[in-house]
């Protein structure tokens, strides 16, 4: 067999053609050095001829050297020469290495087994199908078997080899091996990943790396004689781990080099894609018909996931760079918030609150983290408070969008459910996540715009609106009276309040002049304190609309745009402005507190109708005239209107 490493150098195209056809496997090993990672990995390396003739020569040497394996060779120094590098500058936080055999081809990421690099490990495991995770047979179980058992798990890994190593420093030995299998399986029963098979070795020996050891001769599955690692890496299935139910496409970029040509690219995420398929894109929801799936190797009858592929269209509809195309019957959640597992990866601490950019498979959208729910110990998979996040913590937490997006779940489409953190300033990337659960469609009708004074976030509360109004038997809403003074706002209001009180609504009237001897004491009848008598009058309104009470409302409230925003504080339809024009001259001659006559006489300023102006609605849902009209004909018209 012509040697890998001298073919790649001679011959790539010959060596290229001869792997082209096999699938890739990628997988992250974890583990320290000392539990014999390197060894592991150099071993993997050394008997699949992937070690140019001069550095074994080299390595060969200096294991007389300073190897500390005696006569054998010491294979860790063919991968520690990387790990010094790494020491030193951190440069290299994941190093990937390439290996071959006639059935596959393998990506290791190999990543720093200490605690601070759960971000490493979550980058090499982010593209990862199976872990290694390596156990001195010395030692058992660890702590740190635990975390990167745990951390691969999180980051949606299905397959686990668990690798008892040194198994020739206890004697190749059953009963202990037999032990530390029995010790993992308390860890086995916290992970989602249903593959997980153990493997007694010495990667130092060889024995079951490369080849079957021959003195575990104990070491069965199935009563026959049990695989050794490379097979388990050669043989073990990850055809089924892609989703090939769903579509996913994520428009990378749009491809317009002349007026005759309008392409989408990207990199098929889940599912088949054929041209005539009927796709769907989304958020628009527009559907269309696949033209014609373009690649740099011609035209294709199919593509599948991890394609990277342009796509044209028999319409012109339009899409932009981080929409998705998606089959036609495929039930995607556009969601402005979702909760995640994130790993934070900077020093920085993360902040609930903050705005962020968030890049969700090709889309960029502004986010912040709302809450976290809990924090997870890597260690013992336990949860527990956090106000916030340190570099590589990883914490379940509430993620709240500028604008809804298609998400999905990461454990059904990882390539579509997962995101990083984007800081808004440094532009530097300080987190990864995956999606566990799209939050509701719409923001919660309770949420606000970011726009207070303080440094604040928004506290979701577990009961809702909507469950308040359940209780109450009605909706919550705002019926709000506008007019002069002496126009009867508050007669009408509190006849209003009357008849609903007796048909049973839970109501609540907020009376100008009462409001005034409490909540706005401080407020003249200045426009500006016209202003915010108002803007808090709105708000106090709506936080009585969400306990599920129909507020009453009985203002001057003498200015269009203080009640538009008061409006806009509720639902469509759960805010009637009821505008009771009474001719000034009418309120003038009534003047039930005798203030007409004092702003007559100029003892009052800025009174509203003489000497401040009344800004006449434009659109209510209901005006009445009560000089024309009988209170009772508009408490029936108001209670129709309800
Ligand atoms: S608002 O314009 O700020 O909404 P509001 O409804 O609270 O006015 O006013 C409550 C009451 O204040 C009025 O009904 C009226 O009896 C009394 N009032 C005292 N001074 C004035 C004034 N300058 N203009 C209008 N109303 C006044």
């Amino acid at each position: 067999m012509s040697h890998q490493s001298t073919l790649i150098a001679d011959d790539i195209e010959q060596y290229l053609k001869e792997h082209e056809n096999k699938d890739l496997l990628r997988f992250i090993t974890c583990g320290s050095v000392d539990d014999g990672k390197s060894t592991l990995i150099g071993r993997l390396l050394h008997d699949s001829k992937m070690i140019y003739e001069d550095q074994l020569a080299a390595i060969t040497r200096d294991s007389k050297k300073s190897g500390t394996t005696g006569d054998e060779v010491d294979l860790a120094l063919l991968v520690d020469g990387l790990q010094s590098e790494r020491e030193q500058g951190i440069t290299i936080d994941v190093a990937y290495r390439f290996f071959s055999t006639d059935k596959r081809k393998f990506i290791i990421a190999d990543t720093p087994g200490h605690e601070q690099y759960t971000r490493n490990m979550a980058t090499g495991a982010s593209t990862a199908s199976l872990a290694i995770i390596l156990i001195d047979a010395r030692h058992g179980v660890q702590t740190q078997t635990r975390r990167h058992s745990f951390i691969a798990d999180l980051l949606g890994i299905q397959h686990l080899i668990v690798a008892v190593n040194k198994m020739d420093l206890v004697g190749y030995s059953q009963e202990r091996f037999n032990e530390i299998v029995a010790e993992y399986q308390e860890v086995a029963e916290k992970l989602h990943a249903h593959d997980i098979r153990f493997v007694p070795m010495s990667a130092l020996k060889g024995d079951n790396v490369v080849n079957r050891s021959e003195v575990m001769d104990w070491y069965t599955v199935d009563g026959k004689p049990g695989p050794a690692m490379l097979e388990l890496l050669e043989t073990v299935e990850i055809r089924h781990d892609q989703n090939l139910r769903d579509l996913r496409l994520p428009v990378q970029y749009v491809n317009r080099p002349n007026l005759d040509f309008r392409g989408y690219a990207g990199t098929l995420a889940a599912g088949i894609l054929h041209p005539g398929q009927v796709v769907r894109a989304l958020p628009s929801g527009k559907t269309s018909r696949v033209e014609r799936i373009v690649t740099f190797d011609g035209d294709l009858k199919a593509a599948y996931p991890g394609q990277a592929i342009t796509v044209t269209l028999e319409d012109e509809i339009d899409i932009s760079r981080g929409d998705w195309l998606v089959a036609e019957d495929d039930n995607v959640l556009l969601a402005s918030g979702f909760e995640a597992d994130i790993v934070w990866m900077h020093e920085t601490p993360m902040e609930p609150g903050k705005l962020y950019d968030l890049k969700l498979a090709t889309r960029d959208v502004a986010g912040k983290v709302t809450a976290i729910d809990y924090q997870v110990d890597v260690n013992t998979m336990a949860h527990r408070h956090a106000e916030y996040l340190d570099l590589n913590d990883i914490a379940r937490c509430h993620v709240e969008l500028t604008a809804p997006v298609p998400v999905d779940d990461y454990r059904t489409s990882p390539g579509t459910g997962s995101f990083i953190i984007i800081d808004r300033l440094t532009n530097i990337t300080v987190a990864a996540g995956m999606i566990h659960q799209p939050l509701e469609s719409e923001l919660p009708y309770e949420y606000r715009e970011h726009d207070s004074k303080a440094n604040v976030v928004w506290n979701r509360t577990s009961v809702t609106q909507v469950m308040r109004e359940q209780i109450k038997g009605h909706r919550g809403k705002c019926v709000w009276f506008t007019g002069l003074s002496g126009s009867g706002k508050s007669t009408l209001a509190n006849a209003l309040e009357v008849e609903l009180n007796r048909r049973g609504y839970h109501t609540m009237l907020l009376d100008g002049d009462n409001i005034r001897h409490g909540l706005c004491k401080d407020l003249g009848m200045s426009e500006a304190d016209r202003v915010e008598n108002i803007r808090r009058v709105g708000e106090v309104a709506r936080l009585f609309a969400e306990a599920g009470i129909v507020v009453i409302t009985a203002f001057i409230s003498p200015f269009r745009s203080e009640r538009d925003d008061a409006r806009k504080l509720f639902g469509e339809g759960d805010f009637i402005e009821v505008h009771v024009d009474t001719p000034l001259d009418v309120c003038e001659q009534r003047d039930p507190k005798g203030l007409y006559q004092k702003a007559r006489e100029g003892t009052i300023k800025d009174f509203t109708g003489i000497s401040s102006p009344y800004e006449v609605p434009r659109a209510a849902e209901l005006t009445v005239n009560t000089a024309e009209l009988s209170q009772q004909e508009v408490i029936g018209m108001l209670l129709k209107q309800l």
